[in-house]
């Protein structure tokens, strides 16, 4: 039995591609969502799947989750996601939303569940819009995702005059961390394979839930009859498709992204691969987790009734 933990697997592409690994007899699936009753319904309806409660822009829930998991994974999809265009959006620790649930989060779980992946592989979500060169994510108002740092990130910096362009600025920045992230981490270990899936296009999920509703109708009406005429457009059940091909027949190779079709993205910013980059990235990605576990000792109950006591 191959077990693969896909998180965001209520809707959209994470769960087109449950149902799709779920018609393969020797995969197992554990759902992560954050709404557990609406994940054990999908569960239900699948052959062999749980579901798990992970929020993933919570780093708490995460390393409450970690620290429980005890089972051998064939692969970790980082696949839950989310843009907020609807203004500024912070966590409960006080980390800008979009960095913490497309990228830290992701990150601190491929970390924690890493000596269970061994052998396996780790798939983050990317997306075209990461790639400043990009034409056609330029037409719907992305420029490109820019990293300054993350400490700044993680405050919510970033340019553009309204809401909508810092949410889509904020995104294609996660989308680019993503991305490089698993170049990097491809280049320091061998423990797991780090690749990057771009699903293209997917007109019609949640991601424009919190567009003005005059975006959310073209997303998810016109955009869907447009979408065949252009290219790198898909539909979450197709990219799932490629997807399960990639994770189930492989051999997914470490530090590569792929695209929709489930070739090697064409879409990947040629920027990505810079090494100065991905060190930046990922060393300041990783000292944002360890201060963030040492705030949060520092304050959990256990240490607040000591420092009473003292
Ligand atoms: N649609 C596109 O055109 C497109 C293009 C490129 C890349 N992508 C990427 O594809 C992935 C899937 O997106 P989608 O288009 O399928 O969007 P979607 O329909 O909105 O699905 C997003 C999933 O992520 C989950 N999620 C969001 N925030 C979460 C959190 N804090 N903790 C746990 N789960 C959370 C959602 O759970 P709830 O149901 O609880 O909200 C949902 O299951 C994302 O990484 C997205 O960036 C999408």
């Amino acid at each position: 039995m191959r077990t693969i933990l896909v998180t965001g697997a209520t809707r959209g592409l994470g769960l087109a591609l449950v149902r799709a690994l779920d018609a393969h007899d020797d995969v197992a699936l554990v759902l992560s969502v954050r709404d557990l009753e609406a994940g054990r319904a999908i569960a239900k309806t699948l052959r062999r799947a749980e579901a798990v409660a992970i929020d993933t822009g919570s780093l708490a829930s995460i390393r409450a989750f970690t620290s429980r998991w005890d089972r051998p994974l064939h692969a970790l999809v980082n696949n839950a996601g989310l843009q907020i265009t609807d203004g500024d959006s912070f966590t409960d620790e006080r980390i800008e939303t979009t960095l913490a649930v497309n990228h830290l989060g992701p990150l601190a779980l491929a970390l924690g569940l890493l000596p269970h992946v061994r052998g396996g592989s780790v798939v983050g979500i990317g997306s075209g819009t990461h790639n400043p060169d990009n034409q056609a994510a330029r037409r719907f108002g992305f420029r490109g995702g820019k990293f300054t740092s993350l400490e700044a990130l993680a405050r919510g910096e970033t340019d553009g005059t309204n809401d909508q362009a810092r949410g889509r600025n904020r995104y294609a920045t996660s989308k680019l961390l993503t991305t490089v992230t698993a170049i990097e981490l491809a280049r320091r270990t061998t423990i797991a394979r780090f690749a990057t899936f771009d699903p293209g296009l997917m007109p019609g999920t949640g991601l424009a839930r919190t567009a003005p509703w005059y975006a959310r109708a073209v997303w998810s009406s016109v955009l869907g009859w447009v979408a065949p005429l252009m290219d790198d457009t898909s539909t979450p059940e197709r990219s799932a498709r490629s997807l399960v091909k990639l994770l189930i027949e492989g051999p997914v190779m470490s530090g590569q992204t792929y695209g929709h079709d489930g070739a090697i993205s064409h879409r990947l910013w040629k920027g990505a691969h810079d090494p100065e980059l991905g060190k930046r990235i990922v060393d300041e990605s990783l000292a944002a987790l360890s201060s963030h576990r040492h705030h949060t000792r520092a304050l959990s109950p256990s240490r607040r009734r000591m420092r009473r006591a003292c």
